[in-house]
């Protein structure tokens, strides 16, 4: 995962550079600077001292002295002033200017906290979304590993509709893990199972209404037969999009399905294993390796990265040996994304991490 979004204190980072905020004339102040000239000790101090300021969007290098970090650098963002005085253009060469800066010093790895967005008022999701901005385009041309420390619990404020769109999808999806099934309440939504093809099947409430005993007996049934496509009567599947394509492939391997999708999208590896915020080493190892079995969130990754409809995108991560349902906010997050058709892993990763979900990648 190139870009990472944390919660913690950016002292407390043990990378190659963590990135000031800083003012312009590099004496330390409050928020994060003051943070930093803390822990950092008073050498800092006689360091950037010699500095003589920084202009707001440009940035300095000096050692990290009793940081866990090797390196800071500082940079100036710019006072939020309603967004129409170049705000975004400065904020954006803060993140680009420190990335090279980094680049230079030879740093694998960066962290930054969410720059003008405390003191100088620069509205939170705002700020995020310039940051992930400068990240991405700097991350599609190097290789480096970069870390959003965001601080304190109103750390991240997720777009509203967003929020709301993601929120009432899970409301409405999510039902019971299947230990419960039996026992689930008359009211309890649609229980997704999944048929020996593959196919994916709801049994409508309908079904759940019958006594637990038939209610088994009715999934039991529901699952045995849908491979022969009887189903019975309450139950719906998404018949295969084809099942001749899909038995074609049936005992293909999860790097034999990517690999095979990759080609027929037209992408390279790299942009396939970039768009999925999936680092190169690891593309690599799968790659070269037909049996490797990825974590569930990088599956994911790449599912999203390659844009695959829902039945597909289920496909290949039970390549890997896992499945999406409804009994868990991660995989309804996900579901939320990939049937409104938005593919952004970067975005996934921001209303994943405001539920508190782990990241995907
Ligand atoms: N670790 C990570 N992030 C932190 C920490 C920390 N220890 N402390 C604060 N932050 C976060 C804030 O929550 C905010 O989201 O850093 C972000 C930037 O906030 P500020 O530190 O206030 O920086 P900024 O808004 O850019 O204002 C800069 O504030 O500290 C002074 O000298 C600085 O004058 C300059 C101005």
């Amino acid at each position: 995962m190139p870009l990472i979004y944390i919660k913690g204190d950016i002292t407390k980072m043990t990378v190659d550079a963590i990135v000031n905020a800083a003012n312009s004339s590099l004496l330390g102040g409050g928020g994060v600077d003051g943070a930093i000239h803390r822990a950092a000790g008073e050498e800092l101090l006689f360091e950037c001292r010699l500095l003589g300021g920084c202009k707001t969007g440009q940035a300095e290098i000096t050692k990290g002295y009793k940081l866990p970090a090797k390196h800071i650098i500082h940079t100036v963002g710019p006072v939020w002033r309603g967004g129409d005085n170049g705000e975004r253009e400065l904020l954006y060469s803060c993140y680009k200017n420190s990335l090279a800066l980094a680049k230079e010093n030879g740093c694998e790895s960066v962290a930054f906290p969410l720059i003008s967005s405390g003191i100088y008022g620069y509205p939170k999701d705002k700020a995020m979304q310039v940051a992930v901005d400068a990240i991405k385009e700097f991350l599609r041309d190097n290789d480096m590993l970069v870390y959003i420390v965001l601080f304190g619990d109103n750390a991240l404020r997720l777009d509203d509709r967003l929020y709301s769109g993601v929120d009432s999808f899970i409301k409405q999806t999510y039902s019971p893990p299947l230990s419960a099934f039996a026992g689930a309440s008359d009211n309890a939504a649609a229980q997704p199972m999944f048929g020996k093809a593959g196919g994916l099947f709801h049994l409508k409430k309908s079904a759940l209404k019958k006594a637990p005993v038939e209610r088994e007996v009715a999934a039991a049934a529901a699952a045995a037969t849908v491979f022969k496509q009887e189903i019975i009567e309450d139950a719906e599947c998404e018949p295969p999009e084809s099942l001749d394509e899909r038995l074609k492939y049936l005992d293909e391997s999860f790097s034999q399905m990517l690999l095979r999708l990759i080609d027929e999208k037209g992408m390279t590896d790299a942009e396939c294993y970039k768009k999925a915020n999936i680092d190169r080493k690891l593309f690599s190892k799968i790659r070269s390796d037909i049996n490797y079995h990825p974590k569930k969130p990088t599956a994911v990754a790449f599912a999203i990265a390659l844009e695959l409809p829902m039945p597909q995108a289920r496909e290949l991560i039970e390549k890997a040996g896992y499945s999406l349902t409804h009994t868990n906010k991660f995989d309804i997050i996900i579901e939320y994304f990939i049937t409104n058709g938005r593919y952004d892993v970067f975005e996934i990763n921001e209303a994943l991490f405001a539920f508190d979900q782990v990241l995907i990648a």
